[in-house]
């Protein structure tokens, strides 16, 4: 018997609008026997009622007229789901307006526009639930409101695009190329509708300025991380890599130091293949948080895709519908960007190893000149690898891993580099993250 049943109304019926709209027309029953709560799909809003769509809905849900959605007084709770920063943006405004609690999983909208449109929602006296925005399936968002409440957190690692695991992935296990791999996830519905945001970290970047706002209580915004995609990556420097035991991810760093200053970077990074983010394959995502007192988390789960993305929003649906959204929400308050400017790190003062590929001409003495320049920096070597190789240009590949070194000085020591007359391309660089394991 149900206490009470709250209808819904979602915006945009594409990858993610779809599979909400599956799980409330076939599983509102076994919610209702777990919550007491009858979840009903009153309506779903498209620019586009005529496309084919991988789920039936029953008659008179499917319209183009937002309207009927703000208007209709019994519909509690409203989704977006449509994506982008600036309608996106006027349709959560114009729902909390309407009186109605809003869920969406529009990173990139919230990592740009959070604090105004949760600000908006605290005047409203309404909530804006999220979940979905952050590794998919994962409950991410929860575990550091509510499970890691307890918790300074220290630091977050996680791979958190799944369009990007996927390439890497295939690229490093089925010797895939790049073009292939993203056509496939596109195909796949993991990727976003313009899949540049994916490759050069951008979306990343949006899932942990989200994160990294709610685990260190303050509003970080893109433009605060620093950022690189895979856009550029190699198979060539992953088999290199690997041979030397590291595999590739695109990695997402938060990391708050003891004198409170923040570290905030998303790139591609060796880390090594022992290490349980390098398992991580596919469209998967992981994240591992470090809290003064739990010490290391793992989260694990699909990053991307219809039905664990919906499985997200139907988790918001529940806790908004059971009022816990609310609670919780009334108390997310981020210390404004103007208060912690100065408090975010700058990535020339990171310390990191470095894995550098140079293709230098094949002959005496060129090691010399890399090791003299990279001691001018006062960088160290860690480790060396050349194979040998035949071509008719001479041109040879020679890689250097350093020992850790500030990216200043690195950044300098590239920069000589690529003047030397035996270096005969750009240098490629790749930083090592070498990610703590919590143990015994
Ligand atoms: P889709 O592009 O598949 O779906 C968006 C839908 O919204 C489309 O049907 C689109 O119609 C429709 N739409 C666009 N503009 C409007 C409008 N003004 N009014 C009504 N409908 C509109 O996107 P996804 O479902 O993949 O993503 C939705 C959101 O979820 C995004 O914010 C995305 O970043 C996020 N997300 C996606 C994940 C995924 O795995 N796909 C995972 C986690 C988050 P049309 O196609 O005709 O343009
Ligand atoms: N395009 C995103 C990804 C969807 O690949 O991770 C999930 O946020």
């Amino acid at each position: 018997m149900s206490e009470k049943t709250i209808k819904i109304g979602i915006v945009g019926f594409g990858t993610v609008g779809s599979g909400v709209a599956k799980i409330l027309l076939e599983d509102a029953d076994h919610i209702e026997a777990r919550t007491g709560i009858k979840l009903e799909l009153a309506k779903v809003v498209d620019i586009d009622t005529k496309k084919a769509r991988p789920v039936k809905l029953p008659d008179g849900i499917l319209t183009d007229d937002l309207n009927s959605l703000l208007n209709d007084k019994d519909i509690q709770i409203g989704i977006e789901l449509i994506g982008g920063t600036t309608i996106a943006k006027d349709i959560q405004l114009k729902m909390l307006a309407a009186g109605k609690d809003v869920i969406t999983a529009n990173k990139a909208l919230l990592a740009e526009h959070g604090n105004e449109l949760y600000a908006a929602a605290h005047k409203a006296d309404r909530c804006i639930a999220f979940e979905a925005s952050c590794a998919g399936g994962i409950p991410i968002i929860s575990a550091i409101r509510t499970g890691l409440a307890a918790n300074r957190i220290k630091a977050i690692y996680g791979i958190l695009n799944g369009t990007c695991n996927y390439i890497l992935s295939n690229m490093t296990k089925k010797d895939e190329s790049f073009k292939a791999a993203l056509k496939q996830a596109q195909n796949k519905g993991y990727a976003e509708a313009d899949p540049t945001l994916d490759i050069n970290g951008q979306d990343s970047a949006h899932k942990l300025a989200i994160l990294s706002s709610i685990a260190f209580s303050c509003e970080i915004l893109p433009g605060d991380i620093f950022v690189e995609g895979i856009e550029n990556i190699d198979i060539v420097d992953i088999r290199y890599g690997r041979e030397m035991g590291y595999t590739l991810k695109l990695l997402a760093i938060g990391q708050k130091t003891d004198d409170g200053k923040i570290f905030l970077r998303v790139h591609p990074s060796f880390i090594s293949g022992d290490n349980a983010l390098a398992r991580v394959d596919g469209p998967f995502n992981a994240v591992s948080i470090f809290g003064h007192a739990v010490g290391q988390t793992m989260f694990y789960g699909r990053g991307a895709g219809m039905m664990p993305t919906a499985s997200a929003v139907v988790a918001d649906i529940i806790e908004v519908a059971m009022g816990n959204s609310k609670k919780l929400f009334k108390h997310l308050s981020l210390e404004p960007k103007n208060k912690v400017a100065g408090i975010i790190g700058k990535i020339d003062e990171l310390v990191s190893r470095f894995y550098i590929k140079l293709r230098v001409s094949d002959k005496p003495g060129v090691f010399a000149q890399i090791c003299t320049i990279l001691a001018n920096h006062e960088i160290s070597l860690s480790g060396v690898l050349q194979h040998e190789e035949h071509n008719s240009h001479n041109i040879v590949p020679a890689i250097v891993i350093t020992h850790l070194t500030q990216q200043k000085k690195n950044t300098a020591a590239l920069a000589d580099l690529a003047k030397l007359e035996i270096v005969k391309e750009k240098p490629v660089c790749i930083r090592i993250v070498d990610i703590p394991e919590d143990s015994d």
